[in-house]
């Protein structure tokens, strides 16, 4: 029996006994991929925040790596900090968060990216409508944890390249 997931697009096949491993420890041990922040290790922080596709044809939902087992992922499209930015450029939210500041050590900041593209994927499927936008936020990554650069920036930084999203349809 195997495990068959996919991570930023390159097919993992593990011998199913190593189901119980946690994903962010395959990550950092096993593909080199640090980018992924471990914070608190109980599901509390954020920090670990990767985007999954279960199965892999869905909408993208955060996963939170420090509590989530290889098993838990069989089937999936798993999508870290590493692979998100586009062939030729970046993503316009991690240009956004560049442009803003967003960040001061930056700890948190792959969990709230991760976090904030799945949001932005989702905009338009969910008919968010400006006025909505704030709450919609608040409800994408209001459960992330910074330490250091208070919050407002990434808000920020989050609700221009929505705007772009609902406004322009960019
Ligand atoms: S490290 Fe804090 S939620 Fe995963
Ligand atoms: S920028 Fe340091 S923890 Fe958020």
């Amino acid at each position: 029996m195997s495990l068959v997931f996919y991570v930023n697009g390159v097919i993992q096949t593990l011998d199913a006994r190593r189901g119980p491993e946690l994903l962010i420890d395959y990550l950092h041990d096993e593909l080199d991929l640090s980018g992924t922040k471990f914070g608190c290790g109980i599901g509390v922080c954020r920090a670990c925040t990767v985007s999954a596709r279960i199965p892999p044809d869905t909408a993208p939902v955060p996963v939170i790596s420090c509590s989530t087992t290889l098993d838990m992922i069989d089937g999936a499209q798993i999508t870290t900090i590493e692979g998100l930015r586009l062939p030729d450029r970046l993503r316009p939210i991690q240009e956004a968060f560049l442009r803003h500041f967003a960040f001061q050590c930056g700890y948190c900041t792959p969990g709230f990216v991760m976090a904030a593209q799945i949001f932005l994927d989702g905009l338009t499927d969910t008919g968010t409508l400006p006025a909505d936008l704030d709450a919609a936020i608040e409800a994408a990554v209001g459960s992330h944890i910074c330490r250091c650069s208070g919050y407002v920036r990434y808000y920020t930084a989050i609700r221009e390249t929505a705007e772009n999203i609902v406004f322009r349809g960019d």
